[in-house]
């Protein structure tokens, strides 16, 4: 039985004055939590998670690495400096990522790759734009950004990994997929697990992403291959934000 894992991606939001609110809020009502919790938070404030969740069941991390251990790359956060603040995940990967810095699947999958060898889970990030749905094109485009890491890493390492669906056109926009909708391609990508190791498979968490609220949060997380949210919008309010992981 997988654990379900409820991560929050604040994505640029925050100030140190707001994450002290919402992160002092979050820890007062989450009581026993039987989920996973974690939130991403923007590089500048990880001191600050860990200075308010060192002694909490909530992990965090962050939202991007270089590819790069280290060296002339100006701008960029080395996978390393994350362990120096205690993080256990980064995101890799996110569609945000994909559109504006034009990473390539080859570019994640080599991120992703990154992160494990630093002891950092990565949360991969896959999904189809709403032109790519629309053209029949969900299971190419998706099939196309996991088989990349797929082919980047062995069976050990697949283990390690969190892989987060999050069709495009659902992110920020208030539409979200139908809970059969986020199932039928949770599914298609457990199958490539399958393929690869079905002891694997069976263990690796797949997050939907994509206008997860309070209040369609419960019907998502109830599909079999829906192992918990990654969270934008209702991540920065401390009610929803808990809403969603009590409903997981
Ligand atoms: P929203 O929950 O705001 O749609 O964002 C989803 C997302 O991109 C999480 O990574």
């Amino acid at each position: 039985m997988r654990r379900k894992l409820i991560a929050g991606n604040w994505k640029m939001n925050g100030s140190l004055a707001a994450n002290a609110v919402l992160l002092n809020g979050i820890k007062a009502d989450l009581g026993q939590a039987a989920c996973d919790v974690a939130v991403c938070v923007p590089a500048p404030y990880l001191a600050q998670c860990r200075a308010e969740l060192a002694a909490t069941p909530i992990g965090w991390g962050a939202q991007d690495i270089s590819v790069h251990e280290s060296g002339a790359y100006t701008g960029e956060v080395a996978a390393g400096m994350l362990l120096d603040f205690d993080c256990s995940y980064v995101i890799v990967g996110h569609s945000e990522r994909r559109t504006y810095h034009a990473e390539s699947s080859q570019l994640v999958a080599q991120k992703a790759l990154r992160a494990l060898n630093t002891e950092l889970t990565p949360i991969v990030c896959v999904g189809e734009s709403l032109a790519e749905r629309e053209a029949g094109k969900t299971a190419d485009v998706v099939g196309e950004q996991v088989d990349a890491v797929l082919a980047a890493l062995n069976t050990e390492q697949l283990a390690k990994i969190v892989i987060a669906y999050e069709p495009v056109w659902a992110i920020g926009t208030g539409k979200t997929a139908t809970p059969e909708m986020a199932q039928e391609v949770h599914a298609m990508l457990r199958a490539k697990l399958v393929e690869e190791d079905s002891t694997v498979a069976k263990g690796v968490k797949i997050l939907y992403g994509g206008s997860m609220k309070p209040d369609n949060a419960r019907e998502l997380l109830a599909m079999p291959d829906i192992d918990g949210g990654l969270i934008g919008g209702a991540s920065l309010k401390a009610a929803d934000f808990l809403a969603i992981i009590h409903a997981a």
